[in-house]
């Protein structure tokens, strides 16, 4: 009973008091909300997503697919060569994953549940209806390759990123809710 009580007097609390906050993605949250949400996102992919290894090897010509798909659909969020250097202009929160290290802390399948679903309440699309598993399954082997670029790659890319709407402005260093408060790259 007492039990019980408590709990709707929370969740009262909780619906008188959450319509307070700032929801806008220029305000930096508190380090409880920070916290919270970077831990209920990171248990909610990790009880989802299938333990699964990318099926598909990581061949040369593989790759270069998942190449293709990510300069199409993510550059213009996470940038040519993975850097999350600000190409639209504008702010996020969560700022932008940098994909630079090839997101090391997630397995193939948590991978491909965040691109094939997206993110609820971040920037994030979900990409799983648009696009066949082994589209989704190239552009995770495209993505554990960012950290090992070539030195000629990087050129090329950057040059592709050259292209893209540039502004003046840059974000600041991306921390990801997933990231713990820790830099990316
Ligand atoms: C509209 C901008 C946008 C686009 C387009 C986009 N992303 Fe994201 N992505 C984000 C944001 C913002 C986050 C951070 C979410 C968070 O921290 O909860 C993110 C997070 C991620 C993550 C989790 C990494 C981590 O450790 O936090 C992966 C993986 C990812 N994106 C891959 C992709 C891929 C692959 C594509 C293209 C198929 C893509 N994204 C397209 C904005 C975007």
């Amino acid at each position: 009973m007492v039990v019980c009580a408590c709990a709707i007097a929370a969740a009262g609390a909780l619906v008188v008091i959450a319509p307070q906050l700032n929801f806008t993605a220029r305000a930096t949250p508190s380090w409880l909300e920070t916290r919270l949400a970077g831990y209920v996102l990171r248990r909610a992919v990790r009880n989802h997503a299938a333990a699964q290894p990318n099926p598909l090897p990581a061949t040369a010509e593989n790759i270069k697919a998942g190449e293709h798909e990510y300069l199409e659909h993510c550059a213009v969020c996470h940038a040519p060569d993975g850097s999350a250097r600000d190409l639209l202009g504008a702010d996020f929160f969560p700022p932008i994953a940098r994909l630079a290290r090839g997101a090391p802390s997630w397995s193939d399948g948590e991978l491909y549940y965040i691109i094939a679903n997206g993110i609820r309440y971040t920037g994030m699309p979900g990409f799983g209806q648009r696009h066949d598993p082994g589209e989704i399954w190239k552009m995770i082997l495209w993505i554990r390759h960012l950290p090992h670029l070539t030195a000629q790659e990087k050129a090329e890319l950057n040059q592709r990123g050259e292209c893209m709407p540039q502004h003046e402005q840059h974000s600041p260093a991306p921390l990801s809710y997933f990231s713990r408060g820790k830099r990316l790259a």
